[in-house]
């Protein structure tokens, strides 16, 4: 495994190095990443039993010429990632832990420890809505597989396999899938990244 996951960082870091040749705020947001050094790891990946599994097959399946090179590199890791969901249960939708979740590389209780900065990758299942949150770490996803919707401040787009969706610190935001589950990158950055998404 931990030559998969070498791997699997290299090619993060390659991918998100294509776009921080471009001096905006995403290019910024994405040369944190590929800047950072990457302690070694002090956890271990063990096979997942996570609801999110069932999704794994079908998720690497709706990438693009430009995504498929990472998600090669992520198919044999992904069912050893660390997949949970871990934010406050909400009544009206009680499924949503086995519908969605993140399975975090380095970060503050990652695999690889790093208490400033996190990287990781998000599960969606098909049909499922993320529902509008917020919180203080900046946020950079690279959308590897699946059309969804995403909405940021109100405005409702479709983002595509390698597309690049930066959410700074505090804003509202949320994702919905429909018939293809959604398999995204993510980085968090900025004073803090402990602190967990609040729902609105
Ligand atoms: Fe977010």
């Amino acid at each position: 495994m931990p030559n998969f996951i070498d791997h699997l960082i290299e090619e993060s870091k390659r991918f998100l190095n294509g776009r921080a040749q471009i001096n905006d705020d995403i290019g910024q947001e994405a040369a944190k990443f590929v800047m950072r050094e990457i302690p070694p790891s002090i956890g271990t990946f063990e096979k997942s039993n996570s609801p999110l599994i069932r999704w794994l097959e079908e998720a690497i399946q709706f990438g693009s010429s430009e995504t498929e090179g990472l998600l090669k590199a992520l198919k044999p890791v992904l069912p050893f990632l660390p997949w949970k969901y871990n934010y406050k249960p909400r009544p009206d939708m009680p499924d949503l832990g086995s519908r969605m979740g993140w399975g975090e590389i380095l970060g503050p209780e990652a695999p690889f420890r790093d208490e400033h900065f996190c990287y990781g990758f998000t599960l969606l299942g098909k049909n499922t809505f993320y529902p509008a949150h917020y919180h203080p770490a900046t946020e950079l996803y690279i959308v590897l597989s699946g059309h969804a919707e995403w909405t940021l401040d109100g405005v409702t787009t479709v983002r595509h396999p390698g597309e690049f969706v930066l959410h700074p610190s505090n804003r509202i935001h949320s994702m919905r899938t429909t018939e293809e589950p959604l398999l995204a990158l993510y980085t968090w950055s900025g004073e803090d990244v402990v602190t967990l998404s609040k729902y609105v």
